[in-house]
């Protein structure tokens, strides 16, 4: 079977999406599938073999090698971000018919906004910060973020990832630059409570028709939250699968993470992140596209679970194409 591991994407987190992509050809079951690494940037969409590029033909996502045509069964989708973390690819593949492993079109969209998904989020009853949601262009947000938001405060880029525009903001005067770097990474941002606590994540897959949480992980970041350095730079941050929390508080995670993965209507591995002050969880935001990497979480979520790399991606694609073992 062919499987186009599509990977790169237009947003910072190219390199570590063409990482996470390159993992899963890695581990992709040989006896099973045949991977096809393609990568993804602005109009080009070439299948990478060593030093080699075949181009994509976009009109039925399809390559042509020497006189051979290769079509794919399903896609293996590992765009961190835009354009394939918020939908936009997503689209391209159901009109063509192509399936693929992530979250669907209005699913992707709408987890991608930050604060449209923590309105949703909220609407099931689960803690979210207080927050406001500010656009480019629009009044002097200052007073108004004074006068309903209480300091410390996070200024992030709505529709980012990977920490990149977002500042920690302990006191007034610093907010208009971080203002103005958050806005420099997009048109809209969001401007939100900071909460002290723990941050614990759980992935969340479905399986042979069931909704399966992995081990609940905690985040422990050797900076003073999980930004830039501490999420890619080795040893500054320390990530505990599973998390030493009571069972009963890695329950309630699982509990709270399964059921925004259906109410969410997931698709596909997703990550939730928390932030847990002892009492309560608070939803941060939800990685769709979670990173593959040899370093990142969603694959040590899956050891700890007892299913290799490799099994999980083999789960991953079977379930989107209906197939039982
Ligand atoms: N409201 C908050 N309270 C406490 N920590 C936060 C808050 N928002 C973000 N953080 C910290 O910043 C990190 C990145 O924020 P997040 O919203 O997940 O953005 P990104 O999409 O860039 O990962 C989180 O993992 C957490 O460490
Ligand atoms: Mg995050």
């Amino acid at each position: 079977m062919n499987v186009a591991i599509v990977a790169g994407g237009d947003s910072g987190e190219y390199g570590i999406s063409m990482k996470s992509g390159r993992q899963v050809e890695l581990n992709l079951d040989p006896g099973k599938f045949i991977p096809y690494l393609i990568e993804i940037k602005g109009k080009g969409w070439n299948y990478i073999i060593g030093r080699k590029k075949f181009p994509v033909d976009k009109n039925d996502f399809s390559l042509t090698i020497g006189k051979r045509k290769i079509r794919f069964s399903i896609v293996f989708n590992a765009i961190h971000g835009t354009p394939g973390e918020n939908g936009r690819l997503q689209g391209y593949f159901d009109m063509l018919g192509i399936p693929y492993t992530s979250c669907d079109v209005t699913t992707s969209a709408l987890t991608f906004n930050k604060q449209f998904c923590k309105n949703v989020v909220a609407s099931t009853g689960v803690f979210t910060a207080r927050s406001l949601h500010l656009f480019k262009g629009g009044p002097d947000p200052v007073p108004e973020i004074l006068k309903q938001l209480s300091f410390p405060l996070f200024v992030k880029p709505n529709n980012g990832g990977s920490s990149v525009g977002m500042s920690k903001v302990n006191e007034a005067r610093e907010l208009k630059p971080a203002l103005k770097l958050a806005f420099n990474e997009d048109n809209e941002i969001i401007v939100e409570e900071f909460i002290k606590g723990r941050e614990l994540t759980c992935g969340v897959l479905r399986t042979q028709g069931r909704v399966v949480a992995l081990p609940v992980t905690e985040i422990i970041p050797k900076r003073e939250y999980f930004d830039y350095e501490a999420k890619y730079k080795k040893g500054m941050a320390d990530e505990v699968v599973p998390a030493d929390v009571p069972d009963k508080t890695a329950a309630t995670c699982h509990e709270i993470s399964c059921m925004l993965y259906e109410r969410l209507n997931c698709k596909g591995v997703v990550r939730f992140d928390y932030i847990y002050n002892g009492k309560k969880f608070y939803f941060l935001e939800v990685n769709t596209v979670p990173g593959l990497s040899a370093a990142s979480i969603v694959p040590k979520m899956a050891k700890a679970q007892g299913w290799s790399f490799t099994e999980l991606l083999t789960r991953l694609i079977n379930e989107e194409l209906g197939i039982k073992r």
